[in-house]
C-alpha cells in the first residue's frame, strides 16, 4: 500500500501521459501536437486545428474536406431539443443550457452510451458533438433574448454558420463579415486545448468511468463555467466596466487586488502553469488592436485594460508572484467588438475548447486508462459510539 501523497489542487501531480498539447509555463511555450500556437493562430483555421487535435496530424486536403462536410451534415439538432430549450426561463445562463442540452444528447443517441464503441461509432459521436455544439450554443442565446431560433445553414463554414445562428433574425439576414470570421477562428484556435486544466481533467475523470462522450463533455462545460476557470472572461469585462463606472482609476483596483482582506482578484491575471507571459495573451492582445481597428470600433475598456496591465506588470506584488495577463484578459474585448454578448463569453470558450476535450477523452479511452479515483488523508473523528437522539 505505501504512502498516500497529498497534493491539493494537483499542483505537482501528473494524472496521465498525453501526446496532445505541450506547455512550458516557465518559457511561455504552447504547442498542439508539436505545432506552435503562434503558427496555428496565424495560418490555420479552427476546423483544421480540431482535426489536428483529435486525430493527431494535419489533415490532407481530402481529409479536411471530408471532416468539414461530415460536420456540416450533422448540424441540425433533434426537434425535440427545442422543447427542452423552451422549458428554460429567459433568465437562464447560456452555460447551464449548454451543459444540459449536451448531456441530453445521450437520450437522442443512446448508442453513445456503449462503453466499447467501435472506432466508427466513436467517430460519429465526435462528429455529432462538433456539429451540434454551435447550434445548441446559439440557441441558448436566442432563448435568453426571447427570440426564435435560427437553423444552421450548411453551405456556411463552421464559424460563419455559428455567427449566422447568433445574429440572423427570421426577418433579417446577417451579413457575415470576413474580419469577424477570422477573429473568431483565431479565438477558437487559441482556446482549443490546454492539457490537463480543470475542465479537461473533469472530462477525462468522468470519461474514465466509461461515461459517454456527451456526459463527459457536459461535465467539462460545468467545470469551465466557474469564474476561476473559463468564467474569467466574463468576469474580466465586468471588472473593466466596474473600473470605468468608478472613474477609471486602475491603480485603485490594483491595490484592492493586493489587499489580502479583500477577496477581489484581478480577473484575467495569473495562471496555475504560466509563470511567464501566457503566449495566448500575447496573440490576443495584438488581435484586439487589429480587430477593433478593422471594424472601426473604439472601446474605452480596451484602454483601461492596457493601463491596468501596465500598472500590474510594474507592481512588485504581481512581479514577485509572476502574475501575467492570461488568455482571458483581452478575449472579452474582441468578443464584445464582434457583437457577442457578455453572458455568452464562456460559451465561446466552450466552443473553442471542445476539440481539446474530445481529443483528451478519446486519448484516455484509446489508451485504456483505469478509472480515476483519487485517494485522501482522513482527518475526521476516530471511532465513536452511536447515541440515541433523546440522549444527545
Ligand atoms: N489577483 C491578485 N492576486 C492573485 C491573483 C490575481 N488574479 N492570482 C493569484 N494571486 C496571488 C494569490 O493571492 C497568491 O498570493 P499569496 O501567495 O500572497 O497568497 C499567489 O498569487 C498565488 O496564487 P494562487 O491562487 O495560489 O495560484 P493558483 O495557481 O492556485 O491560481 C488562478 C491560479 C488562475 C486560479 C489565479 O491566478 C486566479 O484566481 N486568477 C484570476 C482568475 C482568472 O483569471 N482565471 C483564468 C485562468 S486562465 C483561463 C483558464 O484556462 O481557465
Amino acid at each position: 500500500e505505501g504512502y498516500i501523497t497529498l497534493d491539493p489542487g494537483y499542483k505537482n501531480t501528473g494524472a496521465t501521459t498525453s501526446a496532445i498539447t505541450f506547455l512550458d509555463g516557465e518559457k511561455g511555450i504552447l504547442r498542439y501536437r508539436g505545432y506552435p500556437i503562434e503558427q496555428l493562430a496565424e495560418q490555420s483555421n479552427f476546423i483544421e486545428v480540431s482535426y489536428l487535435l483529435i486525430y493527431g496530424s494535419l489533415p490532407t486536403a481530402q481529409e479536411l474536406n471530408d471532416f468539414s462536410e461530415r460536420i456540416s451534415r450533422h448540424t441540425l439538432v433533434n426537434e425535440d431539443m427545442r422543447k427542452i430549450l423552451d422549458g428554460f426561463p429567459a433568465t437562464a445562463h447560456p452555460m447551464g443550457i449548454l451543459s444540459a442540452l449536451v448531456s441530453s444528447l445521450t437520450a437522442f443517441y443512446p448508442e453513445s452510451l456503449k462503453s466499447n464503441q467501435s472506432q466508427d461509432e466513436m467517430d460519429l459521436s465526435v462528429i455529432r458533438l462538433m456539429a451540434k455544439m454551435p447550434t445548441i450554443a446559439a440557441w441558448s442565446y436566442k432563448n435568453s433574448i426571447g427570440h426564435p431560433v435560427i437553423y444552421p445553414k450548411n453551405k456556411l463554414d463552421y464559424a460563419s454558420n455559428f455567427l449566422n445562428m447568433m445574429f440572423s433574425y427570421p426577418t433579417e439576414d446577417y451579413e457575415v463579415d470576413p474580419v469577424v470570421v477570422d477573429a473568431l477562428n483565431k479565438l477558437l484556435i487559441l482556446h482549443a486545448d490546454h492539457e490537463q486544466n480543470c475542465s479537461t481533467s473533469t472530462v477525462r475523470l468522468v470519461g474514465s468511468a466509461h461515461a459517454s462522450l456527451y456526459s463527459s463533455v457536459s461535465a467539462g462545460i460545468s467545470a469551465l463555467w466557474g469564474p476561476l476557470h473559463g468564467g474569467a472572461n466574463q468576469a474580466v469585462i465586468e471588472m473593466l466596466e466596474a473600473i470605468k463606472a468608478d472613474g477609471g482609476d486602475s491603480k485603485k483596483f490594483i491595490e484592492k487586488a493586493k489587499d489580502k482582506n479583500d477577496p477581489f482578484r484581478l480577473m484575467g491575471f495569473g495562471h496555475r502553469v504560466y509563470k511567464n507571459f501566457d503566449p495566448r495573451a500575447k496573440i490576443i492582445k495584438k488581435s484586439a488592436d487589429d480587430v477593433l481597428a478593422a471594424l472601426g470600433v473604439k472601446d474605452p475598456i480596451l484602454d483601461i485594460a492596457k493601463e491596468l496591465e501596465e500598472a500590474a506588470l510594474n507592481d512588485s506584488y504581481f512581479v514577485e508572484r509572476k502574475l501575467y495577463p492570461n488568455v482571458d484578459f483581452y478575449s472579452g474585448i474582441i468578443y464584445r467588438a464582434i457583437g457577442i454578448p457578455t453572458n455568452m463569453f464562456t460559451v465561446m470558450f466552450a466552443l473553442g475548447r471542445l476539440p481539446g476535450w474530445i481529443a483528451q477523452w478519446k486519448e484516455m479511452r484509446e489508451n485504456k486508462e483505469p478509472i480515476g479515483r483519487p485517494r485522501q488523508i482522513y482527518v475526521g473523528e476516530t471511532e465513536r459510539d452511536y447515541v440515541a437522539v433523546e440522549k444527545r
